[in-house]
């Protein structure tokens, strides 16, 4: 040891690890794969061609006839899954057609399962599409939800979409008791295999107001804040967490992602199951409104907004940058 170093005050060099894209590489504690995202997609039963999402740049509402085409896509890109969800030809009070065998989703479901056999199909469960007031559940002649009422209907459709061939069902209407109902309802009806990801802490966000354009569900009168989570509450997420894995899910989701990672965090570390996280609407749509304006690089703040809800502990990411992604990390993997 020369005299200099050993009369060199230590201090800890951590920029020796960070030099070099090797070492950066090496070290690096998180990594995104395409194989943990899944791409959402909106079927609507009343179109006969793609119709874009002004409110979500890249996608598409799609014929059932259709359906299949994004389906190789997400394949071809090596993602994870799908989460479908459904625009019917009609509406009603009671939300009946989210059951509708010959709905969208069931038919797409179909189509799907048929030709594309790489891809984990998960159906969205909710009513919020299906009825004409577009809440989430039935309601009560005062206008607020009758939260028993609407779970029958839930596992109907859990049970429909499970017959089209869904791997999983994922409910996110958020009434009280519908993992059980649907658990219940599955099994019934001899679909023991099929899971259950539920949206068990969905927060009432500003964030889903364009998913509320593409998906024209957005509610007639009133909020969800009944229903969906207080924003300002992280204790009471777990309430729901741990209810949802007692009734029976499989995975368990938090969403949005962003302005929640310390839920997700929370979630990974409370329970065993994987955790699945949503980056919504809101959260893509900003990122990309903010980069065409010149403010940002969509692919960096992109990637930098998924490995953090990876790096909070989720398992599986929900995006609308799912193809996207798939295309970057193949050309620089991180
Ligand atoms: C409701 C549902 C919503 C989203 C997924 N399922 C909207 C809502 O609760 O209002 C939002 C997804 C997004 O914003 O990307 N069934």
């Amino acid at each position: 040891m020369t005299l200099t170093a050993r009369r060199a005050p230590f201090f800890r060099r951590g920029r020796r690890i960070r030099r070099s894209p090797v070492l950066r590489r090496l070290v690096r504690e998180t990594r995104l794969d395409p194989a943990m995202l899944v791409l959402p997609i909106f079927i609507d039963a009343r179109l006969d061609a793609p119709a874009p999402i002004a409110s979500l740049r890249g996608h598409m509402r799609w014929p059932v006839a259709a359906a299949v085409d994004i389906a190789r896509q997400a394949a071809a890109a090596g993602i994870g899954g799908l989460l479908l969800f459904g625009l019917p030809e009609t509406k009603d009070e009671q939300g009946l057609g989210a059951a509708d065998p010959l709905g969208p989703v069931p038919l797409a479901l179909r189509a799907i399962r048929a030709d594309v056999p790489e891809l984990a199909l998960i159906a969205d469960v909710c009513l919020c599409e299906y009825t004409s007031h577009g809440h989430c559940g039935q309601l009560l002649p005062d206008g607020t939800i009758d939260n028993d009422a609407t779970l029958p209907v839930l596992a109907e459709a859990a049970c429909v979409y499970a017959a089209a061939g869904a791997d999983v069902i994922a409910p996110s209407d958020m009434m009280d008791g519908r993992v059980a109902a649907i658990r219940h309802g599955l099994d019934g009806a001899g679909h023991h295999e099929t899971a259950i990801l539920s949206y068990a802490a969905k927060y009432a966000s500003a964030f889903y107001g364009p998913f509320r354009d593409a998906a024209d569900c957005a509610p007639q009168f009133g909020d969800r804040s009944g229903y969906q989570l207080d924003r300002a509450n992280g204790r009471e997420a777990l309430l729901e967490l741990d209810a949802d894995a007692a009734e029976g899910a499989d995975m368990l989701m938090v969403k949005p992602a962003g302005p929640y990672l310390d839920v997700i965090a929370a979630a990974r570390a409370r329970s065993a199951l994987p955790i699945a996280a949503y980056q919504v609407s809101g959260e893509f749509a900003s990122l990309v409104a903010a980069s065409e304006r010149g403010w940002l690089d969509l692919r960096s703040a992109g990637l930098e907004s998924l490995i953090g809800i990876a790096r909070a502990g989720a398992d599986v990411i929900i995006t609308y940058f799912a193809l996207d992604a798939a295309a970057w990390l193949s050309e620089d993997p991180r």
